[in-house]
């Protein structure tokens, strides 16, 4: 049984404040953890509010449901308490930081009371044990840093690794690669806000070092390593001219369907977020149609870890893979039913971290529970590797 959640802010790795929660239990458990925050939000996301505000609502309103009445390991009745307390769909009032926070640190808790790990916890004993392949951010801008590329993330993808420690140190060697190909290219940057280079080059130019880049580090390592884009689709498209805009180039709907395409069969995309709108429905769906026998089509914008927008992806056959995020929706039971759903409809869940993050490991531990094929946590920077190392102590441990 819960008998204290504490909050506070704590700082996130750009700096800004954040929500940390604690559970204690009466039985001595312990759990802690904190919310992230994204910068490319996604419209449909439940609410982030400033965390002072977020932890004084949720003290008012969440703290005392929860204190004294609800047991730690029982994460469907913690979840319930939450959305009881706020008492909208989008945790309007006591805000999703605080939700999210309270969400993942009671999981930890409960994980605690039983000795167990918390991917053991969440998981159970019929997961199927293995591991999800890390997409690591080794080019970017967008939203996540000024003057570099137009699609946020260029993602290595090694798809081949015979486990999970060497595909994350493929990462880092295709980050350190790409460093070198800049260095020769004379091309000055420094990192973005995930830990990828952001330099100040055009798009096709970031295409062919990343493409070089892993193409190198596959034979260093022996096994393939596959290329993957988050485009933030959304953050490109202007509403007003009903158009993507790449500074001064831009292209219509169906020309940005045709560009992506194109990009697929060039590189081999394995995996290609958000490249459309967050309201794309119809166009996701044509791209999927076209593509999505060869690659995946995720949707981070677009579902928002929400299975009512799922769902309707599910009805339009948009897309074929869903980002997971427990901060766009809230709790981690709302991302197990994403997760679930998308399983049952064959869409592959990529669970994923925010562009601001903190040292919390909680997503690697979601991952390993529910076999998820893909986690999307960077590939350098200490608020990443937190999560890349606590998946290689897991797979010491378990896989
Ligand atoms: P965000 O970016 O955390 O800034 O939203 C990550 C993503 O778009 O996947
Ligand atoms: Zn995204």
């Amino acid at each position: 049984r819960i008998t204290d959640v504490r909050l506070r802010r704590v700082l996130d790795s750009r700096g800004n404040a954040t929500v940390e929660a604690d559970v204690l239990t009466e039985s001595g458990g312990f759990g802690r953890a904190a919310a992230p925050s994204g910068a490319s939000t996604g419209e449909y996301e439940a609410i982030e509010l400033p965390p002072s505000e977020a932890i004084a609502k949720a003290r008012e309103l969440a703290v005392p449901r929860l204190e004294g009445g609800v047991y730690a390991g029982n994460q469907r009745d913690v979840d319930a308490a939450l959305h009881a307390a706020d008492g909208t769909d989008d945790f309007g009032v006591i805000g999703a930081n605080s939700a999210v926070a309270i969400s993942m640190a009671a999981a930890k808790a409960g994980a605690d009371v039983l000795g167990a790990p918390l991917f053991q916890h969440l998981g159970g004993a019929f997961r199927g044990g293995s591991f999800p392949t890390p997409l690591g951010n080794v080019v970017g801008g967008g939203e996540h840093a000024a003057d570099a590329t137009h699609i946020q993330e260029f993602l290595a993808a090694p798809v081949g690794a015979p486990s999970v420690a060497d595909a994350v140190f493929a990462n880092a060697a295709v980050h350190a690669e790409v460093a070198d190909l800049l260095d020769e290219r004379d091309v000055a940057c420094g990192k973005g806000d995930e830990g990828a280079w952001a330099p100040s080059i055009d798009d096709a130019e970031a295409f062919e070092i990343v493409d070089e880049a892993t193409s190198t580090v596959a034979d260093e390592f022996g096994f393939e390593i596959g290329f993957g884009l988050d485009v933030a689709g959304a953050e490109l498209y202007d509403a007003d001219e009903d158009a993507y805009v790449y500074g001064d180039e831009t292209r219509s709907t169906e020309e940005q369907v045709e560009y992506i395409a194109g990009l697929v069969d060039e590189y081999d995309l394995v995996y290609v977020e958000d490249p459309l709108d967050e309201d794309a429905y119809d166009a996701f769906a044509e791209l999927t149609d076209r593509v999505g026998d060869r690659t995946l089509v995720c949707g981070d914008d677009l579902f928002v870890t929400n299975t009512e927008r799922l769902a309707e992806g599910i009805d339009a056959g948009a897309g074929n893979s869903i980002l997971v995020k427990p901060n766009q929706i809230g709790t981690l039971s709302d991302a197990f039913d994403a997760i679930e759903l998308a399983v049952r409809h064959g869409y592959d869940p990529v669970v994923s971290h925010r562009s601001g993050e903190t040292e919390d490991t909680t997503i690697a531990h979601l991952a390993v529970a529910t076999d998820a094929p893909f986690i999307k946590t960077g590939a350098v920077g200490g608020e990443r590797t937190a999560k890349l190392n606590e998946l290689i102590r897991i797979a010491d441990d378990a896989l």
